[in-house]
């Protein structure tokens, strides 16, 4: 969309002033001009003006000083004017940031260069920042909500996030874990330090301390260099510890020991050092139950259970759904540079009545496949494909229900062998990779199958 570029003409002649005016009403432009020097500023914050003409000799203030302000606070095209300039001046103004120079008494001719030029300039930077605006959205994760337990927990969230305390953060797959963490880090006085994701669960037990903590030369078979771990990573900053319930126990009691001494211990190092890390933990999982069941040391759980905050399902806040849809709209139409498309009433409605098993990454990736495949401006019905196991409802021959954990293991056998690869897999079945790679160890399942 063209916009209507704004020019400012500085110049103590007033004639001046309305020459130039006339030429730039003339070319669609709106001019605006200013015969005193000393409210040049206050008038650039005012009009917001794209282009500035700024004469160089005027009493009070000279156009070079103006030059230096404007060009110090605001990035606005310049273009000096004048009838007395030596070389050295125009260097000089060059050097101050000038973008181009307009000699007196000028024809219609070179005013038309010197404009069309900015013009080509201001269009282009104008192109960049939109183009930055969109990478922005389809990069940033925004935690969109209209939900009161999930306003609640952003509140409470920021007002704990200052505090350097442990967290844990409980939800199903897809709830927003991650992107709540990473919300309290950007709220934390850490904010400018490091934010470092681990997934417990897609680290091998084995190696998960060295990881962590790092190791000496020689600590094991295979080191044969000093590292360092993941909370020397994080230094000054948060590390997440993602899938904290697939720790293993000894794993559980050096974690316990870092939060309580607030110092590591690298693997084959008898010497402890300092971190300066806060810890936010993670877990789809029902911990107070892998306790009772001797899975999760009650210390540690009791240690990370300080503050905890609980993320609903989707099928709990339901009334987010619209608000997110639009937002997954928005952004996978940017992202797939496809013009932004709607959704019917009956696809909402579609929408509204799943449960959400995958919860809002699901949904979102529902609804990319939708903006994807749909011809047309407008999300159908029949654009909205959801989850295989859905299928199964119509099924209603008795004989053929079978347990959960059966057709888990069918749909990811199936995902799998369609997919390939895991990655793939996962996100089409609307699940964390980790939570796929967990899934296919409980039930046995090998990749190539
Ligand atoms: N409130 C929200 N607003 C916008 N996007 C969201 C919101 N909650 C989650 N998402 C998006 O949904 C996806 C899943 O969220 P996230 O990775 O935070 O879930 P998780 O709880 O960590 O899942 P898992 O247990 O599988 O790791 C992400 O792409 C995230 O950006
Ligand atoms: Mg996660």
């Amino acid at each position: 969309m063209r916009r209507q570029y704004k020019v400012l003409i500085v110049d103590d002649d007033k004639a001046i002033g309305e020459v130039l005016s006339e030429y730039m009403h003339k070319k669609g432009l709106t001019a605006f001009i200013e015969t005193d020097p000393r409210k040049v500023l206050s008038k650039v914050d005012t009009i917001l003006p794209d282009i500035v003409f700024l004469d160089v000799r005027m009493p009070h203030i000279d156009g070079m000083e103006l030059l230096k302000k404007l060009k110090k606070e605001k990035d606005i095209y310049i273009v000096m004017m004048t009838a007395f300039a030596t070389m050295e001046h125009i260097i000089k103004s060059f050097r101050e940031g000038v973008d181009d120079y307009l000699l007196k008494p000028f024809k219609l001719q070179d005013l038309d260069i010197t404009l069309n030029r900015a013009l080509k300039i201001i269009k282009l930077q104008d192109a960049y920042n939109t183009l930055q605006d969109e990478i922005k959205t389809i990069l940033e994760e925004e935690i969109i909500t209209q939900n009161n337990k999930m306003l609640k927990i952003l509140e409470d969230a920021r007002r704990v996030a200052p505090l350097d305390v442990t967290i844990i953060i409980y939800g199903e797959s897809g709830t927003g874990k991650d992107l709540l963490a990473r919300y309290i880090h950007q709220h934390s006085r850490r904010k400018n330090g490091p934010f470092v994701p681990v997934n417990l669960g897609a680290i091998p037990h084995e190696l998960a301390e060295s990881e962590l903590f790092g190791h000496e030369k020689g600590a094991f078979t295979g080191a044969t260099e000093k590292r360092e771990g993941l909370f020397k990573a994080a230094e000054g900053g948060t590390i997440f510890l993602d899938e904290i319930g697939e720790a293993s126990l000894s794993l559980q009691v050096k974690l316990l020991r870092v939060i309580e001494t607030r110092r590591i211990l690298p693997v084959g190092s008898s010497k402890e050092i300092p971190t300066d890390v806060r810890i936010i933990a993670a877990t789809n999982r029902k911990l107070e139950k892998e306790v009772k069941e001797g899975n999760f040391r009650e210390d540690l759980f009791f240690r990370l259970n300080t503050v905890p905050f609980y993320l609903p399902s989707l099928i709990d806040r339901k009334d987010d759904i619209p608000l997110l849809v639009e937002y997954f709209l928005k952004k996978s139409s940017i992202q797939h540079g496809i013009s932004e498309k709607r959704i019917s009433k009956e696809a909402l409605s579609k929408l509204l009545s799943y449960n959400w098993p995958g919860n809002i990454r699901e949904l979102k990736y529902v609804i990319e496949r939708a903006v994807i495949l749909s011809k047309g401006d407008v999300i159908k019905e029949e654009d909205i494909i959801l989850h295989p196991i859905e299928t199964k409802k119509e099924e209603k021959n008795i004989e053929k229900i079978k347990p959960l954990s059966e057709i888990e293991k069918e749909v990811i056998k199936k995902a799998l062998k369609i997919y390939r690869n895991k990655k793939e897999a996962a996100k089409m079945l609307g699940i964390d990779p980790s939570t796929l790679y967990r899934k296919m160890k409980k039930y046995g399942i090998k990749e190539e199958q």
